[in-house]
């Protein structure tokens, strides 16, 4: 008797054998459909649903945005970009030089108001919030990117981690972002009691360094890790108070913190970056399965899709291949380093 028939056999006489049979069909269905509609809404997240209108966050009305890290990168890009809705914009950062030319280039070319702040924010003093409070005060803000960030000057293994970066690395991503978030978001309150916004926006820089466990970046990524449950956490509280909070996820980009200039199908511009972020900001995109996070680039929110519903962040394989990859950015960095050292 073939298998087939003995299948057969067995399903006109086993009950039990049958309702399994239909048990796992119906199991089937349910994860075929449920994977269909996450396509579908990634496809609709990312192409089809028309950009937020930032009026309902103060633009245009006077409202201030506070961006952190504003100087260059990413941080630089949503002070123009924001600057371009109608936001007034306070900007924090450690260069002043810097800031002093955002400033004038900011209010020329978006007629707003562009206030500035040089502090050292690895420094975790107290003098650095209280700066940080005195520039804040009165104003209508209504929005936060938490954008600053620190992450390892190469891949290393955590065990030679110099403590200055490790440090350095939970102060910046960390504590200062929650003291920052602490002293801005009393403000966004205010302003929407009195109805300078209909709402607020907290907007903070994730990584898929912390989305996926990251060997050889291991304090940078369990800092971003940190960040991503304190964010879903933080969406929670403040929803009732009118705030939307987003935990932003992010491949690579081009910048000095990435320490890459070409741009590429899955490295975009901060520019180019910005603009999907704002342009599909509080939609998942790629983080179809996770609160108050959104993955706005189309690669990057297709590439983690992808190992969303096949691997998952958390396995083992993925780890190895992040593991590789970054062994070798180490061995290449280190090879620059020692040819760099030999010619000086
Ligand atoms: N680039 C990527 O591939 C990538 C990928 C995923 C996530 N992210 C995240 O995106 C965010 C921005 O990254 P980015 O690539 O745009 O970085 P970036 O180009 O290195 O810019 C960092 C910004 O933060 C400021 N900053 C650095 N250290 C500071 C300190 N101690 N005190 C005050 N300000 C300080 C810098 O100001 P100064 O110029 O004055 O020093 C600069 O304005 C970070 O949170 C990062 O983790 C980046």
């Amino acid at each position: 008797m073939s298998f087939l028939d003995q299948l057969q056999e067995l399903s006109t006489k086993s009950k039990c054998f049958n309702a399994a049979c239909w048990g796992i069909f119906g199991f089937g269905v349910i994860k075929l459909t449920t994977l269909i509609l996450r396509c579908m809404a990634l496809f609709a997240d990312l192409y089809i649903l028309p950009p937020v209108n930032f009026s309902k966050y103060g633009a245009k009305k006077g409202a201030y945005c506070v961006i952190t890290g504003a100087s260059d990168g990413i941080g630089k890009e949503f002070a123009y970009q924001m600057a371009s809705r109608g936001f007034n914009v306070i900007l924090i950062s450690r260069t002043i030089s810097k800031l002093e030319a955002l400033k004038e280039e900011i209010e020329k070319k978006y007629n707003v108001r562009a206030k500035i702040l040089a502090v050292d924010i690895s420094a975790d003093d107290s003098s650095n919030y209280t700066k940080i409070r005195q520039i804040c005060d009165s104003l209508p803000i209504t929005a936060l990117i938490n954008n600053v960030g620190l992450s390892h000057s190469i891949p290393v293994p955590f065990l030679e981690t110099e403590e200055d970066e490790l440090r350095n690395i939970i102060t910046i991503n960390n504590t200062a972002t929650l003291m920052i978030t602490q002293i801005v978001t009393p403000h966004i309150i205010q302003s929407i009691k009195s109805k300078q916004a209909s709402r607020g926006l907290i907007l903070t820089m994730g990584s898929f360094g912390g989305l996926i466990p990251t060997p050889l970046l291991a304090t940078y990524s369990g800092s971003k890790a940190f960040l991503q449950s304190w964010s879903n956490s933080l969406a929670g509280e403040l929803s009732g108070d009118k705030i939307d909070v987003q935990l932003v996820l992010s491949y690579l980009v081009t910048s000095s913190m990435s320490k890459i200039r070409r741009t590429s199908m899955m490295i975009p511009s901060p520019k180019k970056f910005v603009q999907s972020t704002l342009g599909s900001f509080g939609r998942r995109c790629g983080s179809q399965e996770r609160y108050a996070t959104m993955t706005p680039f189309w690669s990057h929110a297709i590439y983690e899709f992808v190992i969303d519903e096949t691997f998952g962040v958390y396995s083992k394989i993925v780890n190895a291949i992040n593991y590789s990859f970054h062994k070798s950015i180490r061995t290449r960095a280190l090879k620059k380093a020692a040819t760099l050292a030999k010619q000086q």
